[in-house]
């Protein structure tokens, strides 16, 4: 590990004067890296799936069924805009987050952007077990998830700052990529 993160971990500093904001297609391990960053940096978390579910009183799919996909994306927006008066916070996002343009300009106003990636049989591998996901029921196959990713991609990468690719690393090893790419 190099001296730098060393330091930044034992003092669990992590103080940065911005948020991490980090964006991907589902499964591409944005929870996990933002529990790690939690646990080894002292950062703040924010799980924007968590907090919207949790102020909602019901879990994503039952907002997607009650209300409707963009009732949805509409509270994804609003807390990224609530989150530009924070600093210092791991914002994890949904996977759609960033397909809208306004979202975008929203998180880059106090963020830097860390788009993580992986393949669609990863993803499948890391997803095939969940149900939370409305987006995938039905749809846990290779294909399905590829085609998706593809139709995504291009927002993706115009939304990032940093990327990182995730097959075949650990937590740790994305982890050390993440902040010794933030902190320049
Ligand atoms: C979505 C991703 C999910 C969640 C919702 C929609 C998407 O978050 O916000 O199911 O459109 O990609 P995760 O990326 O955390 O799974």
């Amino acid at each position: 590990m190099s001296d730098k993160l060393n330091v930044l971990k034992q003092n669990k500093v992590g103080k940065f004067d911005y948020n991490i904001v980090l964006i991907g297609f589902m499964g591409t391990g944005k929870s996990t890296v933002s529990s790690y960053l939690k646990k080894n940096f002292g950062m703040e978390v924010v799980e924007m799936d968590q907090i919207i579910s949790e102020r909602q009183g019901m879990n994503i799919s039952d907002i997607f069924k009650t209300y409707g996909e963009e009732y949805f994306r509409d509270l994804e927006t609003d807390l990224l805009i609530e989150m530009q008066s924070r600093k210092n916070v791991v914002i994890s996002c949904g996977g759609g987050v960033p397909m809208r343009e306004r979202n975008v300009v929203e998180m880059k106003k106090n963020g830097k952007v860390v788009l993580l990636t992986a393949k669609p049989e990863t993803i499948l591998e890391r997803v095939k077990n969940d149900h939370g996901r409305p987006l995938l029921e039905g749809n846990k196959n290779v294909e399905f998830i590829a085609e998706l990713m593809e139709k995504r991609r291009e927002k993706y990468e115009a939304a990032a700052d940093i990327m990182i690719e995730t097959d075949g690393k650990t937590k740790q090893e994305i982890c050390k990529e993440l902040m010794q790419r933030i902190s320049g």
